[in-house]
């Protein structure tokens, strides 16, 4: 098990560029199991959940190649032709909960499949009961038992229905469309999510002969098609790693330019960005942060996209340690994202939580150097940002959360001037 050694503080400078996006790559990798054909899909990030994915589809009998670029990522050749069975176990789920999103590509193919339920994470209980009452709507039966759902569409096939998403579920959203692609008929999903990994999925299954419109908005109309063809697709630049370290150099100061970044992504947390001091600089696909000297306190609250992402909160939190004055952000979409505050607080960074809520006493350089330890994704990123401002000598351990979402972070943010080296944690 490895832990990173932080020393701070220091300034960030310099330019970076994206990786693949994590969340745009799981759906759209299970993707390619909807048709028998070869498949290309260049700009993977190498990630633990990558591996994760890799693993789930040589289990369905799909054969992969993957070719490492010189820079970032990694270039995946996929045939599924021999893609045999669509019975997924405990041990493949357990290990990353998205491999969940294989079921609708299971059934629009082999119209079967047994897959075990996720089971929670540290972030919340994280159901799935808005996958299955999906697929349910488009005919499939479901029975559960041992912790497995075995689901079968009657006579093989899915047939298209209106399906209305109680609440707004990214995954659910991604699950459904990966089924009614082959369907029979049409599906007209209602509340469904927005995100830009919903579009980029749909592009990539268009890309393959997928007949999709609405595709980013709420409202989805579908028109199943009897087969799909090949992909061959470049998977996006990851907003969520972007806007991590756009907020890092707003955190630590500095002038930091990445490239190839999904700007149109980005909006609203360009926009908080602004009103925290930094001056922030779109031209094309490149965006540029320039630090201001003073953090100004921004409250917000996160929301389904084009709102604040979740997945930005904890790494926002970090930001407002170091505010001038009082912030306040709600979490409206997990029930239990605040773990990275009882390791920031001890790091000297001063909060009060109530329920859904957390007010920030931002002070700056409030940080100090310490040990701590990450528990989810993103707290762990946090970890990084606030260990790398803080005053001294900071070590994170059970980093392999971080290594699920993020790219080489410590060797980028090296690259910027950082502090920071990997270490066998002992
Ligand atoms: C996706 O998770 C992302 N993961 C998450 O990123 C992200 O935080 C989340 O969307 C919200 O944007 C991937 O894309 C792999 P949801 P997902 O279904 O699809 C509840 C990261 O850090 N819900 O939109 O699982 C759920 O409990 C990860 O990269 C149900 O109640 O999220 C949550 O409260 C973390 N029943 C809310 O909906 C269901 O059947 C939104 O979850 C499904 C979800």
């Amino acid at each position: 098990m490895d832990k990173l050694v932080i020393q701070g503080p220091n300034k960030i400078q310099g330019n970076l560029t994206a990786s693949g996006s994590k969340n745009a790559a799981l759906p759209i990798l299970f993707a390619t199991i909807l048709s028998d054909e070869k498949h290309l899909v260049k700009n993977v990030p190498c990630l633990h959940d990558m591996e994760s994915t890799l693993k789930m589809l040589l289990h369905f009998g799909a054969h992969v190649n993957q070719h490492f670029e010189a820079t970032w990522g990694s270039r995946w050749t996929i045939d599924t032709s021999r893609v045999t069975h669509g019975n997924a176990p405990y041990d493949l789920i357990r290990k990353m909960r998205a491999s969940f999103f294989s079921l609708g590509p299971i059934l629009g193919r082999l119209g079967k499949g047994r897959v075990s339920l996720p089971g929670g994470c540290a972030i919340g209980a994280r159901p799935v009961d808005l996958h299955l009452m999906a697929f349910e709507k488009l005919g499939a039966t479901i029975e559960q038992s041992g912790g497995d759902v075995d689901i079968k569409a009657p006579g093989g096939r899915l047939i298209g229905n209106k399906v209305r998403f109680p609440k707004i579920s990214v995954g659910a959203t991604e699950n459904l469309i990966m089924a009614a692609v082959t369907a029979k008929g049409e599906t007209l999903i209602e509340n469904a999510a927005a995100e830009p990994e919903v579009r980029y999925l749909s592009e990539a299954l268009m890309s393959m002969g997928a007949k999709i419109e609405g595709h980013g908005t709420h409202t989805i109309h579908i028109q199943g098609v009897d087969k799909l063809g090949a992909l061959n697709y470049s998977i996006p630049s990851d907003r969520i790693e972007v806007g991590t370290y756009l907020i890092a150099t707003q955190l630590l100061g500095g002038d930091v330019t990445i490239a190839d970044a999904p700007v149109e992504d980005l909006e609203i947390l360009i926009l908080k960005l602004r009103e925290s001091g930094a001056t922030v600089d779109v031209v094309g696909k490149s965006v540029r942060l320039i630090a201001s000297e003073k953090i100004k306190p921004v409250s917000l609250v996160t929301e389904a996209f084009p709102g604040f992402a979740t997945d930005l909160q904890a790494q926002w939190v970090a930001l407002m340690t170091h505010a001038e004055g009082e912030s306040l952000i709600e979490e409206t979409i997990f029930e239990n994202r605040f773990m990275h505050v009882p390791e920031l607080i001890r790091m000297g960074g001063k909060y009060s939580v109530e329920g859904s809520k957390i007010k920030i006493f931002g002070k700056p350089g409030v940080l100090r150097g310490a040990p701590v330890m990450a528990t989810d994704l993103r707290a762990s990123a946090s970890l990084v940002l606030a260990g790398l401002a803080a005053q001294g000598e900071s070590s994170i351990r059970r980093i392999y959360h971080l290594d699920r979402g993020y790219e080489s972070m410590e060797l980028k943010l090296r690259s910027l001037g950082a502090r920071i080296e990997r270490r066998q944690d002992d």
